[in-house]
């Protein structure tokens, strides 16, 4: 693991999602931007301290040399680490694993495509909320024709935590966030509407094609967005709107999405995330729930426990994390068809890049413009 020190955010839902079921063990790391912080974490997680390294640099030369080296690597440091990581991991021969945004801007997410392809080895990227069996059950709904053509796609991702300029008042999470040094191109728009625009096209299987954004900045004397309302045209045809959020007061993680076809709807809500709510047009409303019988096969693979016992975000990601295994395992690119890959890591970053630029020329931005 590259980041996941002491005090953390997501490192430790990582760390609890990788070893859930016994399939990958956790042996090394360097878990902070100093060598000290990353022996504090190392000693705490309990790991053998030859492995524990000053930083991710000694922590690919030597884990390159030994005889059992890792694997793969999960990063899971703040988002200017993860090009460089991730670089330095594929070109050592290592398969990486990383947070999302895929880099800290799309310049980088271009570069980092190259560095895939010729280096060949695995790359995935954790959108978490492509791990709950009931959106990987609602894009096989829509693979199937469940909804008919796809006409209207609403997605929506509003926190109110960054309400206030806590940044100022020494919040670490925060802090990073704010800042383009650390969080990239993307405040708001990096840090959860990448999710939202991933959310929508994993389950639709539709491509933004363009889009028209409002970007703001509420907090006082911050560089970054914090508010974005962004239109969607997709590739078939499909309409969309998509609002990221951090300044909703009083919002927590809401992240949901609702899709509508020429014959039904369909609505999941991160809320209540074992239910999937489908809305035909000549039939009653269903609501479906993780676990009960008839569902797809892709819904039952991600799902651990019986109808009514609920899963969550930990499941949610060590679903991602099964999936990565058991292509590197078996060599086969195909098992990682559920895995977010370089792709979608190009994909979210061209999303950010139009939408700031849209928000500061006004108007439609086409997606596919190359990197300038
Ligand atoms: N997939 C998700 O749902 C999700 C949720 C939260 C965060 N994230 C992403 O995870 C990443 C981390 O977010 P967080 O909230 O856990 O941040 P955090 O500030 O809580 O933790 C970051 C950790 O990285 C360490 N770190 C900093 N620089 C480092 C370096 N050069 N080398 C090694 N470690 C370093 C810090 O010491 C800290 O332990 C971000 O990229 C964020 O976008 C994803």
């Amino acid at each position: 693991m590259v980041g996941g020190g002491l005090g953390s955010f997501i490192g430790p839902v990582h760390r609890m999602a990788a070893t859930l079921d016994g399939e990958i063990a956790f042996v090394a790391g360097a878990f902070g931007s100093s060598a000290e912080s990353s022996r504090a974490g190392g000693a705490r997680y309990g790991l053998d301290p030859a492995r524990v390294y000053d930083d991710w640099r000694a922590l690919f030369a030597a884990e390159r040399e030994r005889p059992d080296p890792i694997d793969f690597v999960a990063i899971t440091a703040p988002n200017h680490v993860h090009f460089p990581a991730a670089r330095a991991a594929l070109e050592a021969g290592f398969a990486v694993l990383s947070d999302k945004p895929a880099t800290a801007t799309l310049a980088e997410a271009l570069a980092l495509a190259e560095i895939v392809a010729a280096t060949g080895r695995p790359y995935g990227l954790t959108y978490t909320y492509t791990g709950y069996a009931m959106v990987r059950h609602a894009r096989e709904m829509v693979r199937v024709g469940t909804l008919g053509a796809i006409r209207k796609i609403v997605v929506e991702y509003e926190q109110g935590w960054l309400s206030r300029p806590i940044e100022q008042a020494d919040d670490r999470q925060a802090k990073w966030r704010t800042d383009p040094a650390t969080a990239g191109i993307g405040g708001c728009l990096g840090d959860i509407g990448v999710h939202a625009h991933n959310l929508a096209e994993f389950v639709t299987g539709e491509r933004v094609i363009e889009l028209c954004a409002e970007v703001s900045r509420f907090g006082p004397g911050r560089a970054l967005d914090d508010d974005a309302n962004v239109l969607l045209r997709f590739a078939g045809g499909a309409r969309g709107v998509l609002i990221s959020s951090q300044i909703s007061a009083g919002a927590r993680n809401g992240i949901r999405l609702r899709v509508y076809g020429e014959n039904a709807g369909l609505e999941w809500s991160h809320e209540n995330p074992d239910r999937l709510t489908l809305s035909p047009l000549d039939e009653p409303q269903r609501v479906i729930h993780a676990g009960m019988p008839g569902l797809s096969d892709a819904a039952r693979r991600a799902t651990r426990l019986p109808t009514g016992h609920p899963e969550g975000l930990i499941e949610a990601f060590a679903n991602i994390y099964r999936d990565f295994a058991t292509s590197i395992r078996s060599g086969d690119a195909g098992e990682r068809a559920l895995v977010p890959g370089i792709d979608e890591g190009v994909r979210g970053m061209t999303f950010i890049d139009r939408a700031l630029r849209s928000g500061a020329q006004g108007g439609w931005v086409a997606m596919d413009m190359g990197a300038e």
